[in-house]
């Protein structure tokens, strides 16, 4: 288990480079066993989920070499179209292997994803995509096998938005023959990040952005080709520095901030009294007149503000006068990380999908991380508390936050080396 011990009581004030995006990478990592030729991606972040999907790409068959932060990938050899439970269930994103091996080798068995512990997560939505583009799918307690002879385009609307299904509905899409038209798919930049990357590899794609793509298959030919990629900057992790500066009322600039994504967070900013300039994807953020709660934030789909968000601007919350409501909106068991905010002194009240937070007096408590964002939203808390806080389990922040410790460190956090 990795502990941080926090030191509270200072403020964040600094330069934080910001990483390259969790959540756009590990879709391009499951779609690299979409081609024979080798694939590059620079500025991965070097965090535990990615190491996870590297992992099952090599268990298939394919080699995977770091090169200083580039991740290099040759998946020449396709061996194997089982990812196994040891590896599947270390997180959510291993599910986006279903739509890349049925696309590569016709079949694919998956026994279960992981991830975070914030809600029911049903894999319906990924089913219903592979099934309506011909794949013959089984599932029982988690386990999916799915056989797809002949897969060819259609016409397909998802009855929800949902990231993951939209991501592995392209990937499979992408081998398929003629046309596949999706209707109701997820805007969020992560989906676009995908798709870009997938047409630097040759594949044929519209309306990515937008909630209908439009994918043309194979088109003769079952594979793409390799290419160079540059991870875009990780608008959740500038997210939360932002947040966590404005927890502390430090002064941070960000660098490499995906700015043109993060519209929702910046305006939540400026109304707590953040004030913030912006050049050429760096963002200046001073959090000397943050003051003010927001009476009602709600987590919504992209563009909306990010569920992923939510604890982290809960953690700034009970640093505020006045009182916030906040929704969420998005998974049904995203508030547990309140029950430990609430160790630390936080004053909220918990009732279904709605939480209230006020002023508080935080102090450093031992308190255990719920889920990735939730642990870093504790990390927030016990920097702007006073004393020292113990937080256990962190090993789940570092399954999305690269160098976490260190990166605190740098900018003022009292994170004594264990
Ligand atoms: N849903 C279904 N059926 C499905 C799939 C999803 O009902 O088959 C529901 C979910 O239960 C949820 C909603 O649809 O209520 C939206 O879930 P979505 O599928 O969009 O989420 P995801 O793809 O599982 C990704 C991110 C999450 C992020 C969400 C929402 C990755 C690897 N994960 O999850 O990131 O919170 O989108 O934006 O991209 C994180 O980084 O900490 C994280 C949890």
């Amino acid at each position: 288990m990795v502990v941080y011990q926090i030191l509270g009581g200072r403020r964040l004030c600094g330069t934080v480079t910001v990483q390259g995006s969790k959540n756009a990478v590990l879709p391009m990592i499951a779609a690299a066993v979409l081609t024979k030729e080798e694939v590059v991606l620079e500025g991965c972040p070097k965090i535990s989920d990615v190491e996870d999907m590297a992992e099952i790409v090599r268990s298939l068959g394919g080699t995977v070499w770091w090169e200083r932060n580039a991740l290099h990938m040759n998946c020449e050899k396709i061996e194997k179209s089982r990812v196994e439970g040891a590896l599947s269930k270390r997180l959510r994103a291993s599910l986006l292997f279903l739509g890349s091996l049925l696309a590569r080798t016709g079949e694919a068995y998956f026994a279960g994803a992981g991830g975070c512990r914030i809600g029911k997560r049903p894999t319906d939505l990924h089913q219903r995509a592979m099934e309506l583009l011909g794949a013959e799918v089984f599932e029982e307690d988690g386990t999916i096998r799915a056989k797809a002879d002949h897969p060819k385009g259609a016409v397909l609307c998802f009855p929800k938005k949902s990231v993951g299904a939209t991501e592995n509905a392209v990937l499979f899409a992408v081998g398929a023959e003629g046309a596949t038209r999706l209707e109701h798919c997820a805007r969020e930049p992560e989906v676009v990040h995908l798709c870009r990357f997938l047409k630097a590899m040759g594949a044929e794609i519209t309306g990515e952005g937008t909630e209908q793509i439009t994918v043309y298959g194979r088109q003769g030919k079952r594979l793409l080709s390799g290419c160079r990629y540059r991870v875009p900057g990780d608008r959740i992790a500038a997210g939360t520095y932002l947040l966590m500066g404005a927890a502390t009322r430090g002064h941070l600039t960000l660098s490499g901030a995906p700015l043109d994504e993060m519209g929702a967070v910046l305006s939540l900013y400026q109304k707590i009294g953040g004030q913030y300039t912006r050049k050429s994807g760096t963002l200046v953020a001073d959090s000397k007149n943050v003051q003010h709660a927001v009476p009602y934030v709600e987590t919504e789909k992209y563009p909306g503000f990010p569920t992923d968000l939510q604890s982290l601007y809960l953690a700034a919350a009970m640093t505020l006068e006045g009182k916030s409501c906040i929704c969420e909106n998005v998974f049904e068991d995203r508030l547990r990380t309140a029950e430990e905010l609430q160790k630390m002194g936080g004053t909220l009240q918990i009732c279904g999908k709605w939480l209230t937070a006020e002023k508080s007096r935080l102090h450093g408590a031992e308190v255990v991380s719920q889920d990735l964002r939730g642990g870093a939203a504790l990390v927030s808390a016990a920097l702007a508390a006073e004393g020292f806080s113990t937080i256990r389990q962190t090993e789940l922040v570092e399954r999305g936050y690269e160098r976490h410790p260190e990166t605190l460190r740098d900018i003022g956090a009292k994170i004594p080396v264990e």
